[in-house]
């Protein structure tokens, strides 16, 4: 269930954008931070601890929105608009995922039970 409810200014043209994959419909105007949590019950997963986090300052100081795009770059959610056809991800990446980034191998070692 989404997090946050609009009220007002429904009106708006419709800006598609996509969540883990999911389609999903924003409101031209809308931070990506609304327009995520218009949607879903959090912003993003913890990179620490995996735990579900929804913006905290709502005015760019605290870093508690940062999230990724499919290509791997990273946003701001609360002071960034959201744009026609964003690909965003609310679990980061892994690594190899990322274009631009070096796959990491696991030892052989690692296999031994
Ligand atoms: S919610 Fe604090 S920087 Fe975005």
């Amino acid at each position: 269930m989404a997090i946050l409810k609009r009220l007002a200014e429904t009106a708006r043209p419709a800006v598609p954008f996509t969540l883990d994959g999911q389609a999903c419909q924003a409101l031209a105007g809308d931070t990506v931070l609304t327009a995520v949590l218009t949607q879903a019950e959090s912003l993003r997963q913890s990179e620490f601890s995996g735990a579900p986090r929804a913006g905290f300052c709502m005015m760019g100081a605290c870093q508690d929105c940062w999230m990724q795009l499919e290509n791997g770059s990273r946003l701001r959610a609360c002071s960034t608009f959201i744009e026609p056809g964003m690909r965003l991800q609310s679990a980061p990446l892994p690594p190899a995922a990322v274009p631009g980034t070096l796959a990491v191998a696991a030892w052989p070692e690692d296999d031994i039970a």
